[in-house]
């Protein structure tokens, strides 16, 4: 048996879990559709999503959509899904992608359900969701029998190597993405051999597409050219893919769609892998507060580049530097150097300048020694506020450009020895071991 075979064996769902799935969609539907507020006001429930297209894997969510005539106010929709997940959901949740919906459970199914307008091929959307059950028609009209497996091992693929959902977790490729993939490469391999050459800003024109995007990677969507279905896809998840592609077609291997974990290090072997590199660790934790989801990781990605640049700012040289969620959020650095002397370069004006009389009354008695002149400028030693990283970051915390959700007050800083304890090591071990997830 092929590879890919034998992932398929592991990936399709069995006769008894289809029939149960299908079995709750139309019960949750037809309780949908029974709701007489709902009724009068037009709404049709409308099951979209991979369930409904048939290229969904293994513990499938329930996409279900409550499609209103154009005219119904926003407000009357919103409230009406509430009160429809409320009564036919458990442990519900109110979400908000770029539009609020509710998420919750129905028979142990998660449930996203999404109020959204009716709209026809060519019409403007008054939000994103709008073109949902379009792209479901799509796909359910254009794709063959046989490439709903082929979607499903794309998926598989993506998922296993970390670039699957348009998230801002995950910033790769929706669902949605994976089968336009499909369809236009005609099988999971051919969508493998050409992303092996793919480079940034490739552009895939489907149905006569007009392209025109700045992003970096161009897949017109075929239900509305003025959009690119693939504008979430950040270059590092774009490259994994073509990297991977390009593994996998020389040496195919399950672990690209069911990846192993990495094996914990312990701190000593940590401490080990550490030294050897010569570099030293430096860990930051957030509380996460009110956060949802979406909005954690948005400004996960601001966060962690706000105090990479701080730590630069202030001569700490990162190499290297990730967040992870985890209840807490991590921000954890590897430097070149943690520690600085204590003295550091000041630049003063040029000595011709009438501020330079200022400049030097203000540097005379310095302790490291009054201004000296190098290159036709003063120049002067003086005491950095902060000889660590470690301080720089918790002294420092109002100068980087954090997320505004993220509570500046809450967080905790470590240093090399207090990142390298038993408790982290799982991020460390996620950090510190570069292997890509089908290597290990
Ligand atoms: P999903 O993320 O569930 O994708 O969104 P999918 O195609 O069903 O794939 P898998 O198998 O579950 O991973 C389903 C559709 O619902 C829309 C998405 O745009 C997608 O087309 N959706 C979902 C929203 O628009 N907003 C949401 O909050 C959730
Ligand atoms: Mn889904
Ligand atoms: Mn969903």
């Amino acid at each position: 048996m092929g590879i890919e075979e034998k992932v398929l064996a592991r990936l399709l769902p069995t006769g008894e879990e289809e029939s149960a799935l299908s079995e709750a969609t139309a019960d949750l539907v037809s309780r949908l559709s029974s709701d007489d507020e709902a009724r009068e006001l037009g709404m049709e429930p409308r099951l979209v999503g991979s369930v409904a297209k048939g290229t969904y894997l293994r513990e499938p969510d329930l996409d279900v959509f409550l499609v209103f005539p154009i005219d119904t106010p926003f407000d009357t929709m919103a409230s009406i899904c509430e009160r429809l997940g409320g009564t036919n959901l458990d442990s519900l949740e109110r979400r908000f992608a770029d539009h609020p919906y509710v998420h919750g459970l129905f028979l142990g199914y998660e449930v996203d359900l999404v109020p959204c307008y009716h709209m026809e091929m060519g019409e403007r959307v008054v939000s994103a969701v709008d073109r949902t059950p379009l792209h479901t028609d799509h796909i359910i009209e254009n794709i063959l029998p046989h490439q709903r497996n082929e979607a499903r091992l794309l998926k598989a693929f993506m998922k296993g190597i970390g670039v699957y959902g348009a998230d801002s977790r995950s910033r790769g490729f929706s669902g949605y993405l994976t089968e336009l993939l499909i369809l236009y490469y005609g099988n999971f391999i051919s969508v493998l051999n050409a992303a092996a050459d793919w480079k940034q800003g490739e552009e895939i024109l489907t149905n006569s597409g007009v392209g025109g995007f700045e992003d970096n990677l161009i897949v017109n969507d075929p239900v509305d050219p003025r959009r690119n279905v693939a504008s979430a896809v950040h270059i590092d998840s774009l490259s994994v893919f073509i990297h991977a592609s390009q593994e996998y077609i020389v040496r195919g291997d399950e672990r690209f769609f069911f990846p192993r974990m990495k094996a914990i290090m312990g701190v000593n072997d940590a401490l080990e892998a550490i030294s050897a590199r010569g570099t030293r660790l430096l860990c930051a934790i957030a509380s996460v507060g009110e956060l949802s989801d979406d909005n954690l990781h948005s400004q996960a990605h601001k966060a962690l580049n706000g105090l990479s640049l701080l730590l630069s700012r202030r001569g700490f040289k990162v190499l290297n530097s990730k967040h992870y969620h985890d209840g807490d959020l991590y921000f954890i650095f590897e430097l070149e150097h943690d520690t600085l002397p204590v003295a550091e370069l000041h630049n003063g004006p040029p000595v011709w300048v009438d501020n330079s009389q200022d400049f030097l009354s203000k540097w005379r008695g310095a302790s490291f020694g009054p201004p000296f002149i190098e290159d036709g400028r003063w120049k002067v030693f003086r005491r950095r506020s902060s000889t660590t990283a470690a301080d720089v970051l918790r002294s420092s915390l109002k100068e980087a450009s954090l997320g505004a959700g993220l509570s500046r007050n809450g967080m905790t800083v470590l240093d090399h020895e207090g990142t390298l304890k038993e408790d982290l090591m799982e991020i460390v071990t996620e950090f510190l071991d570069t292997r890509m997830s089908w290597d290990v």
